[in-house]
């Protein structure tokens, strides 16, 4: 069923796994996302970024993707839609008006007071709707959806002032992960996000997750991370079938034949996330 996050991500707190968030780009995507996280009975949060979102149609195509998979293919784990770095209030309320069940707002890059008063606006109106919301501080490194930026520590006496005034379900402090491929090995900060668990209370998420050694995540996991978002590993395992596929066949023109097989990817990627982040069984 269609539900927000909260129970997940509290359930996952509690019970020391993740709740992955992976993040789809079209109805094949949708579709093999659901069947991974099916098969292993994991509960799943279907990432949308607003790129992404106004690339599939806009929000409400994606709700009613959504809704007609969970339908057709008799999906029973919890299954929550949620907007992915929600860049204004605006979009919040668009993407919970068509009914997205969970958001992000990520005015991370405002300063401190304005991501508070944007935060907390965001929240009044989710809890309205019975939609959960999750906030950001700090700076993910990398590329966020167009916007390139240096990476930037969450700071833990801010992280609990964010939390304790604006009455969000989940925190994104960023810690050193980045979006998109590592250069290198990545440097989380650790002690810090052990400071935020025990300062907030609330679970906290890991964005660009791909490319985050196991170890690294098992930690992140030990200190209150109960979301981990993956995108480019999706991206880059649907990619590897379908370049492999047209350059081994120089014939095949049906694009059920082309952007079918790449699900196989994309179900063998869920199912090692979910294997990792121990989310099977959770549903
Ligand atoms: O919000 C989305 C994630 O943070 C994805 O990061 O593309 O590095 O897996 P990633
Ligand atoms: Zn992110």
């Amino acid at each position: 069923p269609l539900v927000n996050m909260t129970d997940m991500l509290d359930k996952a707190l509690e019970e020391d796994y993740a709740v992955g968030q992976f993040n789809i780009n079209n109805l094949e995507w949708t579709q093999a996302i659901l069947e991974a996280c099916e098969e292993e009975n994991s509960p799943v949060i279907l990432g949308v970024s607003e790129g992404a979102t106004s690339y599939m149609g806009g929000f409400n195509t994606v709700v009613n993707i959504v809704e007609g998979l969970l339908e057709d293919m008799e999906i029973t784990i919890p299954v929550a839609i949620h907007l992915d770095h929600g860049g204004s209030f605006e979009s919040c309320k668009k993407a919970i008006d068509a009914g997205y069940t969970s958001v992000m707002i990520d005015a991370s890059h405002d300063p401190f007071e304005e991501n508070i008063e944007t935060t907390k606006k965001v929240v009044e109106y989710a809890k309205k709707h019975n939609v959960s919301v999750e906030a950001e501080l700090g700076t993910v490194g990398g590329e966020e959806d167009g916007v390139i930026g240096g990476i930037k520590y969450a700071d833990p006496q801010e992280c609990k002032e964010l939390v304790e005034r604006t009455g969000i379900d989940a925190l994104a402090p960023a810690l050193g992960s980045v979006h998109g491929p590592y250069q290198g090995e990545p440097d989380l900060g650790f002690p810090e996000m052990k400071e935020i668990m025990e300062a907030t209370g609330v679970p906290l998420v890991l964005h660009g997750g791909t490319g985050i050694p196991n170890e690294d995540i098992k930690k992140a996991i030990n200190r209150g991370t109960s979301k981990i978002n993956v995108n480019t590993d999706f991206q880059q395992a649907w990619t590897k079938v379908v370049r492999d596929l047209l350059a081994e066949d120089k014939d095949v023109y049906d694009p059920r034949k082309i952007i079918g097989p790449g699900k196989e990817g994309i179900i063998e990627t869920a199912k090692r996330k979910i294997d990792i982040f121990g989310s099977a069984n959770k549903a």
